[in-house]
């Protein structure tokens, strides 16, 4: 490999070929960087770096260029002498100011052999920065005809001036470095429109959600004050469990939100799983009465109490008994609750129906908070929130079957606990 390239550059000497070796590693490193670094300032120091090691300098800058201000400011400055953190707090230059302005505004290269002699030089930066420029190369950084800033190199080591070849290789990176800036905030840009899109279509579902549930409600208290206006028991009967289904919509909601709003650590407790079960049960009864649905428990797997959040595992139940209702006909059909512990210390859980099962084409989508397939009557949140509930207590949700019916599966690692202690059942007690 040496010997073909020292064949192909015989009128150079060795130190050149080293020089030239080492630009072209630089500038395979460089590029390699491009694709590596998703953070745009490590990215952009380590193209400092690699400048300043391969031009052989004192201290290497990228100046960006703030298109608003019509102004340059320093993003990184390395140097081993001086206060490069001052420089970047309090200099900044207007277009055509200094040799970086010059630079920027003229859209060329300018290698400075006697900064102190050329009149374009702008000592505010070295009273600074503390730092003394002798000589210096600025190149401008453009991408597609837009200047995105300056990448300068300062104080050749060992020579007056910087060479032809740390000019070429300057070029070279100062292209790299603007491709990677906009490339960095056209991301940014496209990352925070689709952030609004998907804010705003949030906002859309929630609201279009609790407008029902209070068009619900309004018609329910109207039916109310009609029927106590007219002394009519009957109409007040039929209407008080669909304003009570509403409220017990609303709040729901707002507690889905509040689970998937904040990161939080479960408050775990010894319960009863069979009471929990009962309770999330005694919840549904009236919608599964009413949709014909059979429902079966079989806790025996699981012997004596577990260490939970009971609140948060009720929620998780309720959601996950809710969707079975929700995706059985209106001929009714069955749900199944089963539970069982694996050793060590892991409670699993299933929850089971045998409606239609969720099709193939949104199983990755149904954990995502607001997707719903029910359209106005569901928010989408009900497995976000029993997928985040779970994991806070470092365990797994799957959909384990799908076809016939639809068998939800979850693995709660340390859920099992022998007896507890006399201050933990005061805190189930308390509850
Ligand atoms: N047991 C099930 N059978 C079939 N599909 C289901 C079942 N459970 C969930 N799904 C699908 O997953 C989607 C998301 O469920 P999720 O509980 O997150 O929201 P939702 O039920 O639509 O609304 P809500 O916020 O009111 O719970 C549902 O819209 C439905 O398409
Ligand atoms: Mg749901």
């Amino acid at each position: 490999m040496t010997e073909t390239r020292q064949e192909s550059l015989p009128w150079l000497d060795d130190a050149s070929r080293t020089d030239i070796r080492c630009a072209v590693e630089a500038l395979y490193r460089v590029h390699g960087l491009m694709g590596a670094l998703t953070d745009l300032d490590a990215l952009l120091v380590r193209i400092s770096e690699e400048s300043r090691s391969v031009a052989g300098a004192e201290a290497a800058s990228v100046i960006l260029y703030d298109e608003q201000a019509d102004e340059l400011y320093f993003e990184v400055a390395l140097g081993d002498t001086g206060d490069q953190d001052r420089l970047k707090r309090e200099i900044r230059l207007k277009m055509g100011q200094g040799i970086a302005g010059s630079a920027a505004a003229s859209r060329s290269t300018l290698n400075i052999a006697d900064a102190g002699g050329d009149p374009r030089f702008f000592r505010d930066a070295d009273s600074a920065s503390q730092f003394q420029t002798r000589n210096l190369l600025a190149v401008p950084m453009i991408e597609r005809g837009h200047l995105i800033g300056v990448l300068e190199v300062l104080n050749k080591v060992g020579a007056d001036t910087f060479s032809p070849l740390d000019v070429h290789v300057m070029e070279m990176f100062s292209g790299i470095a603007a491709a990677a800036v906009a490339n960095a905030r056209l991301i940014e840009r496209e990352i925070k429109t689709e952030r609004l899109a998907a804010i705003g279509q949030a906002i859309a579902g929630m609201t279009h959600h609790i407008k029902n549930i209070i068009t619900g409600l309004n018609s329910s208290t109207e039916l109310i004050d009609m029927s106590l206006d007219r002394g009519n028991r009957e109409v007040m009967d039929r209407t008080w469990p669909v304003l009570k289904r509403s409220v017990r919509r609303i709040s729901n909601f707002v507690q889905d939100l509040l689970s998937l709003s904040k990161p939080r650590r479960p408050m775990r407790h010894e319960c009863n799983l069979a009471g929990l079960v009962g309770e999330a049960r005694d919840s549904v009864r009236d919608l599964f009465n009413t949709k014909h649905i059979e429902m079966s428990v079989d806790l025996s797997g699981v012997d004596g109490r577990v260490w939970l959040e009971a609140d948060g595992i009720y929620r998780c139940l309720l959601n996950l008994l809710n969707n079975a209702a929700d995706a059985l006909p209106a001929a009714g059909g069955r749900v199944w609750v089963r539970a069982w512990s694996t050793p060590p210390d892991t409670l699993e859980i299933e929850v089971a129906d045998d409606g239609p099962g969720v099709p193939a084409e949104v199983r990755e989508s149904i954990w995502d908070p607001f997707f719903s397939t029910k359209g106005a009557r569901g928010t989408g949140l009900g497995l976000a929130t029993t997928a985040k509930v779970i994991q806070e207590h470092e365990g797994t949700i799957n959909l384990a079957r799908s076809g016939s019916g639809a068998c939800f599966h979850i693995v709660l690692p340390g859920a099992i606990r022998p007896a507890c202690s006399a201050e933990e059942s005061l805190g189930e007690s308390k509850q």
